[in-house]
This record gives structure tokens, sequence and C-alpha cells, in this order.
């Protein structure tokens, strides 16, 4: 079966082709206008999808060296994400599928980070799932079907925008995850003590305190001592939320007796965070996984691959053609 992804839900115009767990193409574009607004702006990141959405299918569909006659399947993202890009990508799917008379499929894009692991390594549930990114930061049961149960997710920022906020407050570029993961080796990350937030039995994260603390210590500092302390700082606050996310990871292991845990999303790129937790499971036997560092971030093939995934198990009630901005990893009891 070959499914054609399409990922419009932030500022990644995506579009990627799989077929039986291979990805045959993965092409897209990060909207580089916006990093002079320090975020995403929703509506310009609309009408830049709607520009480059088709030079991108194409290049996909070369890139696979197949014509779209081809295609069993569309999926595009209709959730979680912002409304006017993720309705773009709907209406393109749409019209794309309409033309062509193939099946077109509403996919959730947190399933979508998780079926990136699968196009690395074939994990099959029961396990739990990690989801670390810009605007999410959850631990879930994943278990056959696949169906999807919240076990704790961030009570204020994700792991990912936490990255990001505090490297904007340092006077990093956007988005800062890639550009502290960077520099974090060469610093001390014993240099400052910054806060691991939610001690205790929980499963929920909070990563807004993090904020306050750079905030503070940039303050304490200075402007010239920031800037020669930097690469101390990033690793100081690199260590302080990878130990948050593997801290929880373990209890999410604990009281769930999973054997092991697949960890997807934007922030599952940090090298950091794949050593740190590769070698707690080594050390308390429980298997890690990964999808590759392309993958990780929002892709096309991702979209591909979770519509495959229902399709191959025969579950597709939850992949309505409506866009929900909110939707949850959650799968709903009807479903
Ligand atoms: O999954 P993603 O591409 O988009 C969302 O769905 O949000 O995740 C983007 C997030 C950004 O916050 C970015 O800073 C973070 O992933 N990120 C990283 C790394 N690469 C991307 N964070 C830490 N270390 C990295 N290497
Ligand atoms: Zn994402």
């Amino acid at each position: 079966m070959i499914v054609l992804g399409i990922e419009t839900s932030c500022d990644e115009t995506a579009c990627g082709i799989v077929q039986d767990g291979k990805v045959l193409a993965n092409v897209l574009r990060t909207q580089e206008v916006h990093e002079t607004f320090g975020g995403v702006v929703p509506e310009i990141a609309s009408r830049e999808h709607l520009r480059l959405l088709p030079g991108i299918v194409r290049g996909a569909l070369e890139e696979a060296q197949i014509g779209l006659d081809k295609v069993d399947a569309i999926a595009f993202t209709r959730g979680p994400g912002l409304a006017g890009p993720l309705l773009v990508g709907s209406a393109f799917a749409r019209t794309l599928g309409l033309e062509a008379g193939i099946p077109v499929y509403g996919t959730n894009h947190l399933e979508g980070h998780l079926a990136a692991v699968r196009l690395a390594h074939p994990v099959e549930p029961p396990f739990v799932c990690l989801t670390v990114s810009g605007g999410h930061t959850e631990l879930a049961l994943v278990e056959p079907g696949p169906r999807f149960t919240l076990l704790g997710e961030t009570r204020d920022d994700a792991a990912g925008e936490a990255f990001d906020k505090c490297g904007k407050l340092l006077g990093l570029g956007y988005p800062a995850g890639p550009i502290v993961s960077k520099r974090a080796p060469n610093g001390d990350r014993k240099a400052f003590d910054l806060p691991r937030a939610m001690p205790g039995d929980n499963l929920d994260f909070s990563f807004s305190g993090l904020k306050t603390a750079v905030l503070r210590l940039s303050k304490e500092l200075g402007p010239e001592a920031v800037q020669a302390r930097m690469d101390d700082i990033c690793a100081s606050l690199e260590e302080a939320i990878v130990d948050a996310l593997c801290r929880k990871v373990v209890l999410a292991l604990e009281k769930t007796a999973m054997p092991g845990v697949a960890v997807c999303g934007g922030v599952s790129a940090n090298p950091r965070l794949r050593q740190k937790l590769s070698e707690l499971g080594e050390r308390r036997g429980f298997w890690t996984a990964f999808p590759t560092a392309a993958l990780s971030t929002d892709n096309g093939a991702m979209i591909a691959a979770a519509c495959a995934w229902r399709l191959e198990t025969g579950n597709t009630a939850c992949m309505g053609l409506d866009v929900e901005p909110g939707l949850p990893l959650q799968t709903p009891p009807d479903a």
C-alpha cells in the first residue's frame, strides 16, 4: 500500500510517501519567514502553505518516482495544530483526492510523530510513548489498535517550548532547541542549578518555572557574562529539561509495567535525551526507540505512516476530514 502524507500543522510545509513501512519520499520546506518574528505567525503560515504545497507534493512524487495513480490513500494532518494552516492542508488533500479518485484520511499529528518511530524500529504495542514537541509534552500508553490512553502531560509549557522560550530570553535564534543542544556539549551541565519541577508520584510535567529561573539568572549575570558563559547556561538548561523527562519516563514504565518507551516529537532529536534515556534503559532493563533525526521534527512521511498504520489495522473511525486544532492523542471510546 502506498500512502501520501501532507503535513501543514505549523511552519513546515511537507509531503512524504511511504510504502509498507519504507519511506519513498520525504520533502519539506521550513518557512523561514517566521524567524524575524521569533515565533510562527498563523496567517503568514497559511499563505505560505498554500504557495508551497503544489511544488512540495510534485517534488515528493518525483522523489518516489511514481505518479499519483499509484497512490492508494492520501493523508493530511487534521490536528492538533494551527487552525488556518490545518485548513489549507485539508483543502489541498481533499481536492487532490477528489480530482484523482483517491480516498483521503484526516490524521492525528501526534500519532504521526509516533509512527515516525515505527519507520525506524518495528515496535509493536503495548508500550509507553513520550511525545515531546514544541506544543506537546505527553506520556501515553499505546495499545494495539492503535489505542492511546493519556498518562500525563505538561501543566504549562511543552519541553520544546521551554527550549525555545529560554533560548529567546538568552538571545539565541528560533527555534532554540537545536541551538541549545549544539552548544550544550561544550559547557558544564552542573554550572547552574536550574529547577526540575513536578517532583512526586504523578506523571505530569511543568516547565514554566525554568523560564523564570533562566530570566533571573540572565539578570544576575548581566549581558556580558551571559555571552561569556552561554555554553554553560545551555548545558545546564538542557540537563534540567532532559532530567525531568527521564524521571517521568522511568516512573511511567514502573507504573504501567511496560517493556519499553518510544520517544517522538521534535525534542526527541536531542542527543542528550537519547543518550541519557538509552543508558537508563540499559541499566534498568527497558528498551528505548527513537525516530531517525530527520523524521523527529515535523514531516509528511510520519503522517503517511500514521495513516497506513490505521489502514492496516482497519481502525479508521477517528480519521475525520474536519480539522481539529486541539485534537488530543487520546483515542475516543467509539473509535
Ligand atoms: O515536533 P516539532 O517539529 O513541531 C511541533 O509539533 O511542535 O517540534 C519542534 C520543537 C521545537 O520546540 C524545537 O526547539 C524542538 O522541537 N527541537 C529540539 C531539538 N530539535 C528540535 N529541542 C531540543 N533539542 C533538539 N536537538
Ligand atoms: Zn510536531
